[in-house]
């Protein structure tokens, strides 16, 4: 038998978002000392959707552990477009919200970019709005969408100076995927996006030193695909017929030939949440012209 392999570092995103929260709670419980002021956020849900309704809980749980107003509102699953568009008017015209999101996906008879369109910029937690998109992409500020600085933390958790490595970003959505590359760009990476089209996916991601999975496929990248010693970053959560919650990586062969990999529970997903509130806080210090 040969000798087991080191298995590689897990890079816990449950602990760093632990961390960000209680940096958070600090500073919200400053402002409220200080100023006078209490964060709040907005949380639209519209429908039954089962995944929806857990990520809407936990985000309304923690920004209350945070100690933020947080207002969550729902709609059922059959509300009319402008129905949702007048709970958005709603957040974006009452004070005490700083900062909101709608949950996506939304029901079929609703567009999502009609509502995306109408969030007021400077309320826009996710930083799914036209305007924040493109100041990220010129890199002129503009709020990240939450994800992709989840994914960052955490590739910064295994590595500190990321400038020049090879990066490979599976996905290319405007969420998570097509932000994620901006960000790797910035911190001037090598950047591949590969998508549902990419010929050879395999053979492209065995030149990244970085992965990041974003294609909601179960362990559809597998251990032999990765390069020894890479950060490989999952965003991935799979229900699979057994119940599991698994990512888009093959965790327990890519666990043996990466360097560091996030977990799928535990990973991308808390610091999503941590990353949210950090975008509310900086979203009610900028209106209250505040530092950041
Ligand atoms: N649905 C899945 N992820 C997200 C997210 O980050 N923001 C919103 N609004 N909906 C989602």
């Amino acid at each position: 038998m040969p000798p087991d392999l080191p298995l590689a570092r897990i890079l816990d995103g449950k602990a760093l978002a632990a961390l960000i929260r209680a940096d958070l709670a600090k500073q919200v419980a400053d402002l409220k000392s200080k100023h006078g002021i209490t964060p709040g956020i907005g949380v639209l849900l519209v429908g039954e959707d089962p995944a929806s309704q857990v990520y809407v809980r936990n985000k309304a749980k923690a920004a209350a552990e945070v100690g933020f107003y947080p207002r969550e509102v729902k709609l059922p699953a059959t509300a009319s477009e402008d129905e949702v568009l007048a709970v958005v008017d709603e957040f974006n015209n009452e004070p005490a919200i700083h900062g909101f999101l709608v949950q996506l996906p939304l029901p079929t008879q609703v567009d999502p970019q009609r509502v995306i369109d109408s969030v007021e910029p400077s309320k826009d937690a996710d930083g799914f709005h036209v305007v924040n998109t493109g100041l990220v992409a010129m890199g002129r500020g503009g709020v990240v969408p939450a994800t992709p600085l989840g994914c960052m933390e955490l590739i910064k958790l295994a590595r500190k100076d990321i400038a020049g490595l090879e990066a490979v970003v599976i996905g290319r959505s405007n969420t998570v995927g097509k932000p994620t590359a901006q960000l790797l760009l910035r911190e001037n990476c090598t950047v591949t996006v590969a998508h549902s089209r990419s010929k050879d996916l395999a053979a492209i991601v065995r030149r990244a030193d970085i992965v990041v999975a974003a294609v909601g496929r179960a362990e559809m990248v597998r251990g032999s695909w990765i390069k020894p010693g890479a950060i490989v970053i999952d965003v991935g959560i799979n229900r699979v017929a057994d119940g599991r919650l698994v990512g888009d990586v093959a965790f327990a062969e890519a666990v043996k030939v990466a360097g560091a990999i996030t977990p799928v529970p535990g990973g991308v997903g808390p610091m999503t949440i941590a990353c949210l509130l950090q975008n509310t806080l900086m979203l009610c210090r900028r209106v209250h012209d505040l530092p950041a």
